[in-house]
């Protein structure tokens, strides 16, 4: 029997913090007026100090298990795509996995830059038709705040933060993710990069007074690239999954700049009822910007059964992606009974326990281990 991956829950979770355009003016040498035209951006969020990429990205999490009644228990997937990882490693994947009590899942971060959430999802629902795995978490979430050179006006003003995410399920219901087009070009790779932190230029004293720790961008040329790729990598998708570009419902590209979203959406000749744009309120949030619109284009009611959406990622590497979806979950979702919230909120404190037990576990293990050692060293 055929199988497909379906999207049957999604969250995200953004800061509470607001930094508007405004705020960016009197912190460098820019305006309002400014970023508007060039970009539609009005205002972003920022981490607070204690919030991280995997912390949104758990809550997140969090909403798209509850959204679809499903146990973390039965996990057998987590993807975490990002470029602000917490640690290089242990993944931020793992992360979630462990606050989740996801105990069966297996767990990695992909880096694709900004096309990372749209990359997972091809890779996710891949996992599910291939047989191998019935429920896959994809998560986009980033901290961009904390890779951000605050005095650099030519990236500043474009970056967010946020998180995103939607549960793939197998279903013999024909529908979910149709088709997905990857694609790549390192030869771009140094247009947009975090030069420092890496192998190839550890962290060190001058490569934090060079500030190669912070996001080095040809805008020009990530302009071009990307109103280049948008509509092509769509119109790819759209081929593969046979589906016509009319009988789209809803564009949903990376919400980088609102001129390269329109001059797709003018190459596709789609109407602007038919283009999800959102980021306004968010600025770029990279991996996290396609689920975050996803989410937002959910809750306006703009997504509806057997509805066609095209989902588009482009950035860093140089990347970019697609994926053509056919929407199988009835809208609005009925809101679950208060005793299934308490008893979701239960697990996830259990997860903590079981989390803090084994991390003891661990410690008492070393220690014992050293005392043995220690004592058989010294007969
Ligand atoms: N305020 C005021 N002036 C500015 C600002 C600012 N914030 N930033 C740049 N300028 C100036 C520049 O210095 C330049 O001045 P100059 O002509 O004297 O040198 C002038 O404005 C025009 O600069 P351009 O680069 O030509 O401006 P452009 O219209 O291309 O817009 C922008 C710049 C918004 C960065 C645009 O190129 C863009 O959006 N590029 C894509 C960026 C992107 O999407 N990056 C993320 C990719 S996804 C990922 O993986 C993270």
């Amino acid at each position: 029997m055929a199988r497909y991956a379906q999207i049957v829950g999604w969250g995200m979770c953004v800061p509470n913090q607001i930094l508007t355009n405004d705020d960016l003016a009197n912190m460098v040498d820019t305006s309002d007026d400014w970023i508007r035209t060039r970009t539609g951006i009005v205002e972003r969020r920022i981490a607070a100090p204690k919030e991280t990429t995997a912390t949104m990205a758990i809550r997140a999490a969090q909403t798209a298990l509850r959204v679809a009644n499903a146990n973390p228990a039965k996990l057998d997937l987590i993807i975490v795509a990002t470029a602000t990882p917490d640690y290089l490693f242990p993944a931020t994947a793992c992360l979630v996995q462990d606050a989740l009590g996801a105990t069966r899942a297996g767990a990695f971060d992909l880096s694709a830059g900004c096309t990372g959430f749209v990359y997972a999802l091809a890779v996710g629902s891949q996992m599910i038709i291939s047989g191998a795995y019935d429920q896959v978490l994809v998560i986009g979430a980033e901290t961009l705040s904390r890779i951000i050179n605050w005095t650099d006006r030519n990236t500043c003003v474009l970056f967010g933060d946020g998180a995103g995410a939607m549960l793939l399920q197998a279903s013999d219901v024909p529908g979910g993710v149709l088709s997905a087009v990857l694609g790549a070009d390192g030869s771009g790779g140094d247009l947009l990069m975090l030069p420092a932190g890496g192998s190839r230029h550890p962290a060190s004293v001058e490569t934090v007074a060079q500030g190669l720790h912070y996001i080095h961008m040809n805008g020009r040329e990530i302009f071009r690239f990307a109103t280049r790729v948008t509509a092509k990598a769509a119109r790819q998708a759209l081929a593969e999954a046979n589906v016509n570009l009319e009988d789209i419902a809803l564009f949903i590209s990376h919400q980088a700049n609102g001129r390269i979203i329109e001059a797709a959406a003018k190459s596709l000749k789609l109407p602007p009822e038919k283009v999800f744009v959102n980021l306004e309120h968010y600025g770029n949030t990279s991996s996290a910007s396609v689920p975050i619109a996803l989410c937002e284009a959910i809750e306006q009611g703009r997504v509806k059964r057997d509805d066609h959406l095209v989902m588009v990622g482009f950035g860093a590497g140089l990347t970019w992606a697609a994926v053509v979806i056919r929407w199988g979950v009835p809208l609005p979702v009925p809101r679950p009974p208060r005793w299934r919230v308490a008893w979701r909120l239960a697990r996830y404190r259990w997860a903590a326990i079981r989390s803090y037990l084994r991390r003891l576990g661990w410690k008492i293990l070393s220690a014992v281990i050293r005392l043995f050692v220690r004592d058989n060293g010294s007969d």
